[in-house]
């Protein structure tokens, strides 16, 4: 467990409405953040900052589909002036698009559509909200972590273009930790197994625990677990930029 005096920051937690991206909500408003909650889907984030806002969390609904670029810019635009800013900016969202896995010998299956889709959600919908957050986060010397995947890093995730755009986002924090430099921290998680209480991601993992019960931490991670490694490289991790790190049970050791 690790904590942070996060009073007088504020945050846009993208995917916050749900999974590992709720989990990061929860944590960082325990820790005193304002939080603007972005997601495409509204109802669940309305529920969120009901809910939320009971408990004296400071938070604010950031709706927008992250395939589009005015919506984006919009939704960042609108939530840094609500705050007074924007000191952190954690991309989470994330989506299969596809329900089934497909092998990545499946050529014939990955449609030019697929990629597209694949890549908009996951990978560009990154580059999308670093750079309409750019401005702000420039000026208040912040930091943005992403969400890459284990599937970046070795062939066999949900299909192909997903595997592609997860390992995109760890060469993309480097692009940006290079470009925003010295003003902004870009660093990235991969995540591997999670607990599927804390996640609604759309292709689910049916043998997860069986999957992960030779790992050396022998079992899926929990939503906090992964938040709090999405913490620390915001609030503390002073020296690190560019990073993408691995979270996964010991699954590369
Ligand atoms: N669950 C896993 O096993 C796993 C493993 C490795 C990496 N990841 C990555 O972790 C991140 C979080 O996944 P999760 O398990 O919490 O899934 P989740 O489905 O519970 O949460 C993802 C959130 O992103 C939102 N989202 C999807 N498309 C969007 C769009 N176009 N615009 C805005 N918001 C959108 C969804 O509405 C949802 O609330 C994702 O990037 C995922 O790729 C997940």
């Amino acid at each position: 467990m690790i904590t942070a005096d996060l009073q007088g920051k504020s945050a846009i937690i993208t995917g916050g409405a749900s999974g590992l991206g709720l989990c990061a909500v929860e944590l960082f408003t325990e820790m005193g953040c304002t939080v603007a909650i972005c997601d495409v889907n509204e109802e669940r984030i309305n529920a969120q900052v009901t809910r939320l806002s009971e408990m004296g969390r400071h938070v604010l609904p950031a709706p927008a589909d992250l395939r589009d670029t005015n919506a984006v810019d919009n939704m960042v635009k609108q939530a840094a002036e609500a705050m007074g800013g924007i000191d952190y900016l954690v991309n989470v969202a994330g989506h299969s698009v596809t329900l089934e896995i497909i092998p990545p010998g499946d050529l014939q299956s990955q449609t030019e559509q697929l990629w597209q889709d694949i890549m908009s959600v996951n990978l560009m919908s990154v580059f999308r909200t670093v750079k309409a957050a750019e401005p702000y986060l420039r000026e208040s010397k912040g930091a943005v972590v992403s969400t890459s995947s284990m599937s970046g890093f070795r062939s066999g995730g949900s299909s192909t273009p997903y595997c592609v755009a997860k390992g995109g986002v760890a060469t993309l924090t480097k692009e940006l930790a290079r470009g925003l430099s010295p003003d902004v921290r870009v660093n990235a998680i991969a995540p591997m197994y999670v607990d599927p209480n804390d996640t609604n991601f759309p292709l689910k993992w049916e043998s997860v625990f069986e999957d992960s019960k030779d790992l050396p931490i022998p079992r899926p991670g929990t939503g906090r677990e992964y938040a709090e490694v999405m913490l620390f490289l915001c609030a503390g991790a002073g020296y690190m930029t560019g990073e993408t790190l691995h979270v996964d049970g010991g699954y590369n050791a």
